[in-house]
Protein backbone atom coordinates (compact mmCIF):
# COMPACT_ATOMS: atom_id res chain seq x y z
CA UNK A 1 0.00 0.00 0.00
CA UNK A 2 1.31 3.42 -0.75
CA UNK A 3 3.02 5.65 1.55
CA UNK A 4 -0.45 7.73 3.20
CA UNK A 5 1.25 9.84 5.60
CA UNK A 6 -0.55 13.07 6.01
CA UNK A 7 2.61 15.27 6.27
CA UNK A 8 0.68 17.78 7.88
CA UNK A 9 1.64 15.38 11.21
CA UNK A 10 5.31 16.28 10.80
CA UNK A 11 6.59 18.84 13.42
CA UNK A 12 7.75 21.95 10.71
CA UNK A 13 10.50 23.27 12.83
CA UNK A 14 12.21 19.30 12.57
CA UNK A 15 12.59 20.21 8.93
CA UNK A 16 15.48 21.90 9.20
CA UNK A 17 17.17 24.38 5.82
CA UNK A 18 20.98 23.16 7.46
CA UNK A 19 21.92 20.20 9.43
CA UNK A 20 25.29 18.74 10.55
CA UNK A 21 26.54 15.59 8.86
CA UNK A 22 30.06 14.92 9.89
CA UNK A 23 33.08 14.64 7.33
CA UNK A 24 32.84 11.93 4.79
CA UNK A 25 34.81 8.53 6.19
CA UNK A 26 38.24 6.84 4.04
CA UNK A 27 35.59 4.21 2.88
CA UNK A 28 33.44 6.32 1.25
CA UNK A 29 36.01 7.48 -0.93
CA UNK A 30 36.99 5.20 -3.98
CA UNK A 31 40.49 5.99 -3.41
CA UNK A 32 41.99 3.17 -6.00
CA UNK A 33 44.20 1.83 -3.66
CA UNK A 34 46.16 5.05 -3.08
CA UNK A 35 47.35 6.15 0.70
CA UNK A 36 45.02 8.32 1.85
CA UNK A 37 45.40 11.43 4.81
CA UNK A 38 42.35 12.40 6.74
CA UNK A 39 42.74 15.32 7.08
CA UNK A 40 38.90 16.52 7.39
CA UNK A 41 37.79 15.15 10.99
CA UNK A 42 39.69 16.59 13.62
CA UNK A 43 40.83 13.39 14.22
CA UNK A 44 43.83 12.03 16.48
CA UNK A 45 46.60 11.09 13.94
CA UNK A 46 48.51 9.10 16.86
CA UNK A 47 45.07 6.76 16.65
CA UNK A 48 43.46 5.83 20.22
CA UNK A 49 44.97 5.65 23.64
CA UNK A 50 46.51 2.15 23.75
CA UNK A 51 45.27 1.39 27.70
CA UNK A 52 41.88 2.30 25.97
CA UNK A 53 42.16 -0.74 23.35
CA UNK A 54 43.27 -3.13 25.97
CA UNK A 55 39.93 -2.15 28.04
CA UNK A 56 38.05 -2.72 25.25
CA UNK A 57 39.41 -5.87 24.72
CA UNK A 58 39.11 -6.85 28.25
CA UNK A 59 35.41 -6.44 27.76
CA UNK A 60 34.44 -8.21 24.17
CA UNK A 61 33.22 -11.41 26.16
CA UNK A 62 30.96 -9.32 28.58
CA UNK A 63 29.07 -7.63 25.43
CA UNK A 64 25.69 -10.05 26.23
CA UNK A 65 24.98 -7.89 29.11
CA UNK A 66 23.88 -4.76 30.07
CA UNK A 67 26.71 -2.09 31.07
CA UNK A 68 26.50 0.53 34.08
CA UNK A 69 23.20 1.86 34.51
CA UNK A 70 24.41 5.24 35.11
CA UNK A 71 27.34 6.86 34.36
CA UNK A 72 28.91 7.16 37.95
CA UNK A 73 31.90 4.98 37.55
CA UNK A 74 33.32 7.32 34.83
CA UNK A 75 32.30 10.55 36.75
CA UNK A 76 34.46 9.02 39.56
CA UNK A 77 37.32 8.65 37.18
CA UNK A 78 36.77 12.24 35.91
CA UNK A 79 37.16 13.76 39.69
CA UNK A 80 40.28 11.95 39.46
CA UNK A 81 41.79 13.02 36.15
CA UNK A 82 40.82 16.51 37.49
CA UNK A 83 42.83 15.97 40.52
CA UNK A 84 40.09 15.81 42.94
CA UNK A 85 39.47 20.03 41.99
CA UNK A 86 36.13 18.91 41.07
CA UNK A 87 33.82 16.20 42.66
CA UNK A 88 32.02 13.57 40.72
CA UNK A 89 28.85 15.38 41.46
CA UNK A 90 30.16 18.33 38.87
CA UNK A 91 30.14 15.95 35.95
CA UNK A 92 27.74 14.38 33.43
CA UNK A 93 28.70 11.34 30.85
CA UNK A 94 26.62 10.32 28.15
CA UNK A 95 27.40 8.66 24.78
CA UNK A 96 29.55 11.54 22.68
CA UNK A 97 29.78 15.36 23.65
CA UNK A 98 27.28 16.15 20.77
CA UNK A 99 24.65 13.89 23.44
CA UNK A 100 25.50 15.82 26.20
CA UNK A 101 25.41 19.11 24.12
CA UNK A 102 21.17 17.42 22.91
CA UNK A 103 21.09 16.67 27.00
CA UNK A 104 22.00 20.43 27.64
CA UNK A 105 19.84 21.71 24.91
CA UNK A 106 16.92 19.60 26.13
CA UNK A 107 16.98 20.81 29.17
CA UNK A 108 16.64 24.50 28.93
CA UNK A 109 15.60 24.97 25.21
CA UNK A 110 11.96 25.24 24.37
CA UNK A 111 9.46 27.04 22.11
CA UNK A 112 9.93 30.90 22.95
CA UNK A 113 13.53 30.57 24.38
CA UNK A 114 16.45 31.75 23.03
CA UNK A 115 19.82 30.85 22.41
CA UNK A 116 23.39 32.76 21.70
CA UNK A 117 25.71 31.37 18.93
CA UNK A 118 28.83 33.13 17.17
CA UNK A 119 29.27 32.70 13.39
CA UNK A 120 30.91 30.62 12.82
CA UNK A 121 30.41 27.58 15.11
CA UNK A 122 29.86 24.32 15.29
CA UNK A 123 26.35 23.90 13.69
CA UNK A 124 25.14 21.41 16.53
CA UNK A 125 24.14 24.28 18.54
CA UNK A 126 21.71 25.73 16.22
CA UNK A 127 20.27 22.13 15.13
CA UNK A 128 19.55 20.58 18.42
CA UNK A 129 18.24 24.13 19.52
CA UNK A 130 15.96 24.04 16.59
CA UNK A 131 14.93 20.60 17.17
CA UNK A 132 13.47 22.17 20.33
CA UNK A 133 11.86 24.38 18.35
CA UNK A 134 14.03 27.25 20.38
CA UNK A 135 14.90 30.26 18.50
CA UNK A 136 19.01 30.85 17.88
CA UNK A 137 20.32 34.51 17.80
CA UNK A 138 23.79 34.97 16.22
CA UNK A 139 26.32 37.38 16.73
CA UNK A 140 29.17 36.63 14.55
CA UNK A 141 32.54 36.89 15.41
CA UNK A 142 35.11 39.90 13.78
CA UNK A 143 36.27 38.02 10.54
CA UNK A 144 39.08 39.63 10.11
CA UNK A 145 40.50 37.30 13.61
CA UNK A 146 37.56 35.90 14.47
CA UNK A 147 37.38 37.71 17.80
CA UNK A 148 33.94 37.82 19.75
CA UNK A 149 31.66 40.58 19.63
CA UNK A 150 31.20 40.59 23.28
CA UNK A 151 29.05 43.56 24.14
CA UNK A 152 26.86 42.86 21.41
CA UNK A 153 26.37 39.05 22.52
CA UNK A 154 25.39 40.78 25.98
CA UNK A 155 23.20 43.17 24.26
CA UNK A 156 21.38 39.95 22.63
CA UNK A 157 20.51 38.68 26.10
CA UNK A 158 16.72 38.95 26.80
CA UNK A 159 14.34 37.25 29.75
CA UNK A 160 13.73 34.45 27.04
CA UNK A 161 17.68 34.08 26.69
CA UNK A 162 18.52 30.42 28.40
CA UNK A 163 22.54 29.43 27.02
CA UNK A 164 25.05 31.61 25.45
CA UNK A 165 27.46 29.45 23.28
CA UNK A 166 31.29 29.83 23.25
CA UNK A 167 33.90 27.68 22.06
CA UNK A 168 37.26 27.78 22.77
CA UNK A 169 39.10 26.74 21.08
CA UNK A 170 36.08 27.51 18.46
CA UNK A 171 35.87 25.15 15.33
CA UNK A 172 36.46 25.58 12.72
CA UNK A 173 38.46 28.80 13.19
CA UNK A 174 40.91 27.35 15.67
CA UNK A 175 41.22 30.49 17.59
CA UNK A 176 40.19 31.11 21.46
CA UNK A 177 38.82 33.10 24.06
CA UNK A 178 41.52 34.55 26.20
CA UNK A 179 40.55 34.71 30.12
CA UNK A 180 40.03 38.12 30.42
CA UNK A 181 37.05 37.37 27.75
CA UNK A 182 36.17 34.40 29.69
CA UNK A 183 35.46 36.83 32.59
CA UNK A 184 34.01 39.75 30.80
CA UNK A 185 31.16 37.19 29.46
CA UNK A 186 30.52 35.02 32.66
CA UNK A 187 30.58 37.61 34.81
CA UNK A 188 28.74 39.55 33.29
CA UNK A 189 25.83 37.36 32.26
CA UNK A 190 21.95 37.29 34.47
CA UNK A 191 21.21 34.35 36.38
CA UNK A 192 18.76 32.99 33.89
CA UNK A 193 21.47 32.47 31.53
CA UNK A 194 23.59 30.05 31.26
CA UNK A 195 26.99 29.82 29.72
CA UNK A 196 28.21 26.63 27.73
CA UNK A 197 31.63 26.69 26.98
CA UNK A 198 32.71 24.04 24.54
CA UNK A 199 36.35 22.84 25.49
CA UNK A 200 36.52 19.52 23.07
CA UNK A 201 39.87 20.55 21.94
CA UNK A 202 41.38 22.29 25.09
CA UNK A 203 44.18 19.71 25.34
CA UNK A 204 45.81 21.20 22.14
CA UNK A 205 45.83 25.30 24.09
CA UNK A 206 49.15 26.19 24.98
CA UNK A 207 48.75 29.93 24.65
CA UNK A 208 49.29 31.49 28.57
CA UNK A 209 45.82 33.28 28.67
CA UNK A 210 43.64 30.45 27.96
CA UNK A 211 41.20 28.73 30.37
CA UNK A 212 39.15 26.06 30.76
CA UNK A 213 36.31 26.47 32.57
CA UNK A 214 37.52 24.67 35.71
CA UNK A 215 37.94 27.44 38.10
CA UNK A 216 34.38 29.43 36.95
CA UNK A 217 32.23 26.32 38.20
CA UNK A 218 34.21 25.76 41.23
CA UNK A 219 33.35 29.00 42.30
CA UNK A 220 29.97 28.12 41.33
CA UNK A 221 29.15 30.07 38.00
CA UNK A 222 26.80 29.01 36.02
CA UNK A 223 28.86 27.38 33.31
CA UNK A 224 28.42 23.70 31.52
CA UNK A 225 31.83 22.81 30.42
CA UNK A 226 31.69 20.09 27.05
CA UNK A 227 34.21 17.96 26.28
CA UNK A 228 34.89 15.09 24.37
CA UNK A 229 36.43 11.62 23.97
CA UNK A 230 36.67 12.16 20.22
CA UNK A 231 40.21 14.54 19.88
CA UNK A 232 42.94 14.13 22.40
CA UNK A 233 41.72 10.66 23.65
CA UNK A 234 41.50 9.56 19.92
CA UNK A 235 38.39 7.27 20.85
CA UNK A 236 35.86 8.86 18.09
CA UNK A 237 34.31 5.90 16.74
CA UNK A 238 33.38 4.74 20.61
CA UNK A 239 30.94 7.88 20.93
CA UNK A 240 31.90 9.60 24.36
CA UNK A 241 31.86 12.46 25.56
CA UNK A 242 31.02 15.01 29.55
CA UNK A 243 30.42 18.14 30.84
CA UNK A 244 31.29 19.44 33.96
CA UNK A 245 29.16 22.11 35.76
CA UNK A 246 27.49 23.05 38.93
CA UNK A 247 26.10 19.56 41.20
CA UNK A 248 22.60 21.41 40.60
CA UNK A 249 22.84 21.86 37.10
CA UNK A 250 24.51 18.30 36.46
CA UNK A 251 21.98 16.64 38.55
CA UNK A 252 19.07 17.95 36.81
CA UNK A 253 20.95 17.29 33.55
CA UNK A 254 21.43 13.28 34.03
CA UNK A 255 17.62 13.03 34.80
CA UNK A 256 17.83 13.08 31.18
CA UNK A 257 19.99 10.45 30.01
CA UNK A 258 18.36 7.38 28.41
CA UNK A 259 18.85 4.03 30.56
CA UNK A 260 22.23 2.26 29.71
CA UNK A 261 23.33 5.68 27.89
CA UNK A 262 26.89 4.91 27.82
CA UNK A 263 28.03 1.25 26.18
CA UNK A 264 30.31 -1.09 28.12
CA UNK A 265 33.36 -0.55 25.82
CA UNK A 266 32.91 3.05 25.63
CA UNK A 267 32.49 3.01 29.22
CA UNK A 268 35.62 1.29 30.57
CA UNK A 269 37.30 2.58 27.25
CA UNK A 270 36.71 6.03 28.46
CA UNK A 271 37.90 4.95 31.95
CA UNK A 272 41.08 3.77 30.93
CA UNK A 273 41.93 6.59 29.06
CA UNK A 274 41.86 9.41 31.52
CA UNK A 275 44.38 6.84 33.19
CA UNK A 276 46.87 6.95 30.21
CA UNK A 277 48.78 10.13 30.60
CA UNK A 278 51.61 9.07 27.98
CA UNK A 279 49.13 8.59 25.37
CA UNK A 280 47.47 12.37 26.18
CA UNK A 281 51.17 13.89 26.51
CA UNK A 282 52.42 13.04 23.34
CA UNK A 283 49.64 13.44 22.07
CA UNK A 284 49.53 17.12 22.88
CA UNK A 285 53.36 17.43 22.35
CA UNK A 286 52.88 16.14 18.61
CA UNK A 287 50.41 18.61 18.06
CA UNK A 288 52.25 21.65 18.86
CA UNK A 289 55.21 20.47 17.15
CA UNK A 290 53.21 20.11 13.85
CA UNK A 291 51.47 23.00 14.14
CA UNK A 292 54.46 25.54 14.67
CA UNK A 293 56.12 23.51 11.45
CA UNK A 294 52.84 23.96 9.55
CA UNK A 295 53.35 27.82 10.77
CA UNK A 296 56.54 27.57 8.68
CA UNK A 297 55.20 25.99 5.90
CA UNK A 298 52.31 28.30 5.52
CA UNK A 299 54.30 31.69 5.76
CA UNK A 300 56.74 29.83 3.36
CA UNK A 301 53.99 29.27 0.73
CA UNK A 302 52.77 32.72 1.73
CA UNK A 303 48.95 31.13 2.51
CA UNK A 304 46.50 33.21 4.77
CA UNK A 305 45.84 31.15 8.06
CA UNK A 306 44.66 31.65 11.40
CA UNK A 307 46.80 31.12 14.42
CA UNK A 308 45.19 28.09 16.32
CA UNK A 309 44.80 26.10 19.41
CA UNK A 310 43.74 23.25 18.24
CA UNK A 311 44.31 20.40 16.23
CA UNK A 312 43.88 22.00 13.06
CA UNK A 313 44.33 25.53 10.96
CA UNK A 314 42.04 27.35 8.57
CA UNK A 315 43.47 28.59 6.07
CA UNK A 316 42.33 30.65 3.40
CA UNK A 317 41.62 28.99 0.35
CA UNK A 318 43.78 30.11 -2.74
CA UNK A 319 41.98 28.97 -5.33
CA UNK A 320 37.70 28.07 -5.72
CA UNK A 321 37.29 25.82 -3.08
CA UNK A 322 35.63 22.57 -4.66
CA UNK A 323 38.82 22.79 -6.96
CA UNK A 324 41.03 22.87 -3.95
CA UNK A 325 39.36 20.02 -2.44
CA UNK A 326 39.23 17.75 -5.62
CA UNK A 327 43.00 18.70 -6.10
CA UNK A 328 44.24 17.68 -2.94
CA UNK A 329 42.38 14.46 -3.10
CA UNK A 330 43.89 13.97 -5.89
CA UNK A 331 47.04 13.63 -3.62
CA UNK A 332 45.51 11.72 -0.85
CA UNK A 333 44.62 14.33 1.28
CA UNK A 334 41.11 15.16 2.61
CA UNK A 335 40.35 18.61 3.86
CA UNK A 336 37.32 20.29 4.94
CA UNK A 337 35.31 23.05 3.15
CA UNK A 338 33.86 25.14 6.37
CA UNK A 339 31.61 27.20 4.22
CA UNK A 340 29.07 24.81 6.41
CA UNK A 341 30.88 25.77 9.29
CA UNK A 342 30.05 29.42 8.30
CA UNK A 343 33.25 30.04 7.45
CA UNK A 344 32.97 30.49 3.34
CA UNK A 345 36.22 30.52 1.48
CA UNK A 346 37.47 28.82 4.15
CA UNK A 347 39.90 25.40 4.29
CA UNK A 348 39.72 23.32 7.74
CA UNK A 349 42.96 21.22 7.25
CA UNK A 350 43.63 18.76 10.56
CA UNK A 351 47.00 18.50 11.84
CA UNK A 352 48.38 15.43 11.26
CA UNK A 353 52.31 13.88 11.82
CA UNK A 354 54.71 15.21 9.89
CA UNK A 355 53.98 12.36 7.22
CA UNK A 356 50.63 13.91 6.70
CA UNK A 357 51.75 16.83 6.70
CA UNK A 358 54.57 16.97 4.33
CA UNK A 359 52.05 14.84 1.89
CA UNK A 360 49.77 18.35 2.76
CA UNK A 361 52.20 20.96 1.89
CA UNK A 362 53.25 19.47 -0.90
CA UNK A 363 50.00 19.25 -2.51
CA UNK A 364 49.35 22.67 -1.57
CA UNK A 365 52.61 24.22 -3.21
CA UNK A 366 51.46 22.44 -6.35
CA UNK A 367 48.43 24.39 -6.36
CA UNK A 368 50.10 27.59 -5.00
CA UNK A 369 52.81 28.04 -7.80
C1 LIG B 1 33.45 22.20 18.76
C2 LIG B 1 32.95 20.80 18.91
N1 LIG B 1 32.13 20.53 19.92
C3 LIG B 1 31.66 19.28 20.12
C4 LIG B 1 32.01 18.25 19.29
C5 LIG B 1 31.40 16.91 19.54
O1 LIG B 1 32.28 15.87 19.67
P1 LIG B 1 31.78 14.38 19.80
O2 LIG B 1 30.32 14.34 19.56
O3 LIG B 1 32.56 13.61 18.81
O4 LIG B 1 32.11 13.98 21.22
C6 LIG B 1 32.86 18.49 18.21
C7 LIG B 1 33.22 17.43 17.26
O5 LIG B 1 33.84 17.60 16.26
C8 LIG B 1 33.34 19.81 18.01
O6 LIG B 1 34.15 20.11 16.99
Amino acid sequence: MADQIDINIFKPYLSLKKTYKGGITKDELSKGGNKIYKLSSNENILGSSPKAIEAIRQNLDLLHEYPDRTDAKLREALSTFYKGELSPDHFIAASSGSEVLDITIRGFMDNGLECIVSNPFFLPYQMFSKWQNAEVIDVPMNTSDWSLDVQGMLDRITDKTRLLFLTSPNNPTGTYIPKATLDQIIHNVPSHVIVVLDEVYYHFADAPDFSTAVEYVKEGYQVIALNSFSKAFGLASLRIGYAYTTPKISAYLRQLAKPFLINRLSLEAGIAALGDAEFLTKTRNTIIEERNWLYTQLDEIGIHYWKSQANFILIKCPVDQQDFVDAMLEDGVMVRPAANFGAPGCIRVTIGDREANVAYINALKKLSV
